[in-house]
């Protein structure tokens, strides 16, 4: 059993209106701070929702955590359609998302784009949610190690290992987002102990151990349970599955009975 707490974020992508992110926000407020000890529960709703979703959480006396789905590295200026880091900390946000394949392969963001991103949101004293993973081609092609190494590199290049504490790396295989083909435990697993053995190699042992690395591709509540287990899984970035409360909560439960909760706590 390993002492990292597990987290679950829900990345809720373009989905859901008013009415909808404040009802589910309602729904998981009570239920989050209840398994506050055993797990970090986070929510990505669409960015003109954020003020309102954080509204609900304060209200709730919540330890729901909110987070962004992508913020500009730029401080201010113009940067039409943007969203700044200071913009975002105004409205409740603590964590960013960055790196998610949607925004490379769909919007085109390049590693050094996201990586200038990542070292803007660190240095603004945010969370980073760190999103790499291998297309379905460079899979085939047995690039998949060299593709997530090289993501990593790539995005964290430049930042300091004391900083690394405050990321987590969401490994996020692109054919099995939204797809509902998820990864088999024993690929995610891998993948996961190359991300930890990278980050050893870049930082050091002890940074890459206390490391949390989530896995997300088609997670539902069906399939948490085993690719939770594995060793260096430390919870899951839910999309589809995040929409519905029951279904999220569930994931969350199973995340949550997933780990030696006494070693959780002893390590806090
Ligand atoms: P999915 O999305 O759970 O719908 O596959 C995951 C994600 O994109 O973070």
């Amino acid at each position: 059993m390993n002492a990292r707490k597990p987290v679950v974020g829900g990345n809720w992508k373009m989905n859901l209106d008013h009415a909808g992110c404040s009802a589910l926000t309602q729904r998981l407020l009570v239920e989050v701070s209840d398994m506050a000890d055993a797990v970090e529960v986070l929510i990505y709703p669409p960015f003109p929702y954020l003020h309102k979703v954080w509204g609900v959480i304060k209200d709730g006396g919540s330890s729901l955590r909110l987070g962004a789905q992508n913020c500009c590295h730029h401080p201010n200026g113009a940067f039409t359609g943007e969203v700044s880091l200071s913009m975002l900390r105004d409205v409740g946000v603590s964590v960013v998302l960055i790196g998610h394949s949607e925004r490379r392969h769909v919007l085109g963001e390049t590693d050094g784009l996201i990586n200038a991103k990542v070292k803007a949101a660190l240095e603004a004293d945010f969370e980073v949610t760190l999103c790499i993973g291998e297309t379905a081609q460079q899979r085939k092609s047995g690039q998949t190690d060299a593709v997530n190494a090289a993501q990593l590199r790539g995005a964290l290049e430049g930042v300091g290992p004391g900083q690394v504490a405050r990321v987590v790396i969401a490994y996020e295989p692109v054919w099995a987002i939204g797809t509902g083909q998820a990864a088999t435990a024993a690929d995610a697993q891998a993948a996961h102990a190359v991300v930890r053995r990278t980050v050893a190699a870049m930082f050091d042992p002890q940074v890459a151990e206390a490391l949390r690395i989530v896995y997300g591709g088609s997670v539902n509540k069906a399939n948490a349970t085993e690719l939770f287990a594995g060793p260096d899984v430390d919870g899951g970035l839910i999309g589809g599955s995040s929409l519905e409360a029951e279904a999220f909560l569930s994931i969350i439960r199973t995340a949550a009975g997933a780990v030696d909760h006494q070693e959780v706590i002893r390590h806090q």
